[in-house]
């Protein structure tokens, strides 16, 4: 069974058409994010699983049963977008009410609360009010509430938003134990480093179309490319080695790396032994892989030509231009 499921999703808000038929599958244990440009129909999506928003065509499924229930509701933690908690609140008291709202019983709550604002980092000032938190402490309050009931799915819409690098840091080390324990993280996020450092799963929403799903590994793989560097002061042989039927050159703005494409059927073996051959001592040897940054940069614009316009004003510029 898994823990989310959606078949053929739609959405529309009046004329728009938010969500246009999206299917995926969310296994447990894993942590999913979803990536979209704004308004791609991430939060929608989201709302649709916790039943905020009503589906208008196809299926959603949590844990099994159809998302929106009350009941698989509780089994679910939920960090909003732009959450506004009461500030008059404060951060235990605000955990207080809604572990009541969950069910949680007092005497949990009682054990729970200091636990969980341990676990994300604000438990010394849980007795302010919300009102002088940062805007990152109220982004941990945030997900701290959405782990108070110990759900088995937690939701995290943007659970960076705000919080510094160290915190952020201290968040995805968060998610990877919350994952350890055997919860399901859905979560997300436009810091697309991020989301490759954590995630197991991504999907990549375009215009309430899913364009891209798969693991990091296989999102981010990209084959038949290598980058290699030779000692201090070696040249690299360019013109013996397109002899050998490989393209090869310097990688622009790193000097001294060198970038081998191959050809269908080629491996970089001949290029090792050549360089070997004539006495040359490789430093760095890598396969290319791309970024998830590069991949969602590419699906955008294949999806929709000139939406990276700030890159090709970039392009255009002269070199050393600035941005
Ligand atoms: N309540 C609503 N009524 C009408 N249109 C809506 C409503 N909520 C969202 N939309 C529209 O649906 C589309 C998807 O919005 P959504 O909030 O799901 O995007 P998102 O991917 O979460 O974007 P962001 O990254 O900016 O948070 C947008 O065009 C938005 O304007
Ligand atoms: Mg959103």
């Amino acid at each position: 069974m898994s823990v989310i499921e959606t078949v053929n999703l739609r959405k529309r808000y009046g004329p728009l058409e938010a969500l246009k038929g999206v299917s995926l599958r969310v296994e447990k244990g894993q942590i999913y994010g979803l990536l979209g440009q704004n308004g791609a129909g991430k939060t929608t999506l989201i709302k649709i699983l916790l039943g905020i928003v009503r589906l208008t065509d196809g299926e959603a499924r949590l844990l099994g049963e159809p998302a929106g229930t009350v009941h698989v509701r509780r089994k679910v933690g939920y960090l909003p977008e732009d959450h506004q908690f009461p500030t008059y609140h404060t951060g235990y008291s605000l955990m207080d009410f809604y572990g009541s709202v969950y069910g949680v019983p007092a005497d949990a709550r009682r054990k729970k609360i200091p636990e969980a604002l341990e676990l994300v980092g604000i438990a010394g000032r849980m007795h302010s009010k919300i009102k002088t938190y940062s805007k990152g402490m109220k982004q941990r309050l945030g997900i701290a509430q959405a782990l108070m009931h110990e759900p088995e799915l937690i939701i995290l819409d943007e659970p960076t938003d705000g919080v510094d690098p160290m915190g952020r840091k201290e968040i995805r080390e968060l998610m990877s134990r919350l994952k350890e324990k055997g919860h399901t993280i859905f979560l997300n996020s436009h810091l697309l480093g991020e989301v490759e450092l954590i995630c197991d799963r991504v999907a990549i929403l375009q215009r309430g179309e899913l364009v891209r799903e798969g693991t990091v590994a296989e999102l981010t793989k990209q084959k038949g490319q290598y980058r290699l560097r030779l000692a201090d002061g070696q040249a690299f042989p360019t013109d013996a080695v397109a002899a050998l039927g490989y393209a090869a050159q310097p990688v622009a703005e790193r000097p001294g790396l060198i970038e081998v494409a191959l050809n269908e059927g080629q491996t970089i073996d001949p290029v090792v032994k050549l360089l070997a051959d004539r006495g040359l001592n490789l430093r760095h040897l890598v396969e290319n892989k791309q970024s998830l940054e590069d991949v969602f940069m590419k699906t955008v614009e294949s999806a929709e030509p000139g939406v990276d316009r700030k890159k090709q004003r970039r392009g255009a510029r002269p070199v050393g231009g600035k941005d």
